[in-house]
């Protein structure tokens, strides 16, 4: 059972910043202090330098999320993300993301993601543009506007995503879920909002704190 994306606005704790040797821990925290929507970042050494988790992790933790009422929010930052779907849908993911740069074939990796029984969204670089999106809106259920580079946490917010997302929103229209990942905090986030966010990635402010529960209530509060 596929659970849907959130339309209000939520923060995402993404566990590319916890600490994976407690990993469920981290997780159940978050999801105690609020958090519904568990961001996993999934990177291949091609598409960007690192390699982190794979469909394993996503499996381990898929019970801990959707015991609590959570859903699996899977950002690809893999080369050819068509390819790995099923992988991904096996291991519990709800809503799987990939990368417009990753794949000729956009529409055939959101095809085969709905196919694979999850929600479909499609993410963009900060240097690509905003108009990217518009052949694609009306066949996904969320667009993922990155503001950092994709490939590690904890990089500071590009002044220009706000603005990046007012026109991604103005592309998507109302009914697409707008995420935004990199550098969200509780200076940034009531702006990212602001420009017509609803789903907030945010990784090193939540788990590099020593109280991670804390930290996400903290940019809840903020916004
Ligand atoms: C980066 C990832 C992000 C990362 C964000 O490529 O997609 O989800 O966890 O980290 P912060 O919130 O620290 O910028
Ligand atoms: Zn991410």
């Amino acid at each position: 059972m596929t659970r849907a994306l959130p339309h209000d606005v939520q923060v995402a704790p993404s566990i590319l910043s916890a600490d994976y040797a407690r990993l469920g821990d981290q997780v159940r925290t978050v999801m105690e202090a609020g958090a519904r929507v568990i961001h996993c970042d999934v990177m291949d050494g091609h598409f960007v330098p690192p390699i982190t988790i794979g469909p394993l992790i996503v499996g381990a933790i898929a019970d801990e999320v959707h015991g609590a009422g959570g859903l699996l929010d899977v950002h690809l930052m893999i080369e050819r993300p068509e390819h790995q779907v099923r992988e991904f849908a096996r291991a519990g993911a709800d809503n799987i993301t990939f990368h417009y740069e990753a794949t000729p074939h956009v529409h055939y990796t959101v095809n085969t993601i709905r196919e694979a029984g999850c929600q479909a969204g499609v993410a963009i670089n900060p240097g690509t543009p905003a108009e990217t999106l518009s052949e694609i809106a009306g066949h996904v259920d969320l667009a993922l506007c990155m503001s950092v580079n994709p490939g590690w946490g904890g990089q500071r917010f590009i002044p220009a995503s706000p603005g990046k997302l007012e026109r991604v929103r103005g592309v998507v229209g109302a009914d697409v879920v707008v995420e935004v990942d990199g550098g969200i905090d509780e200076e940034t986030s009531p702006t990212v909002v602001g420009a017509g966010a609803t789903l907030l990635v945010a990784g090193s402010a939540v788990f590099g704190s020593p109280d991670p529960a804390a930290a996400y209530r903290r940019i809840v509060d903020a916004l």
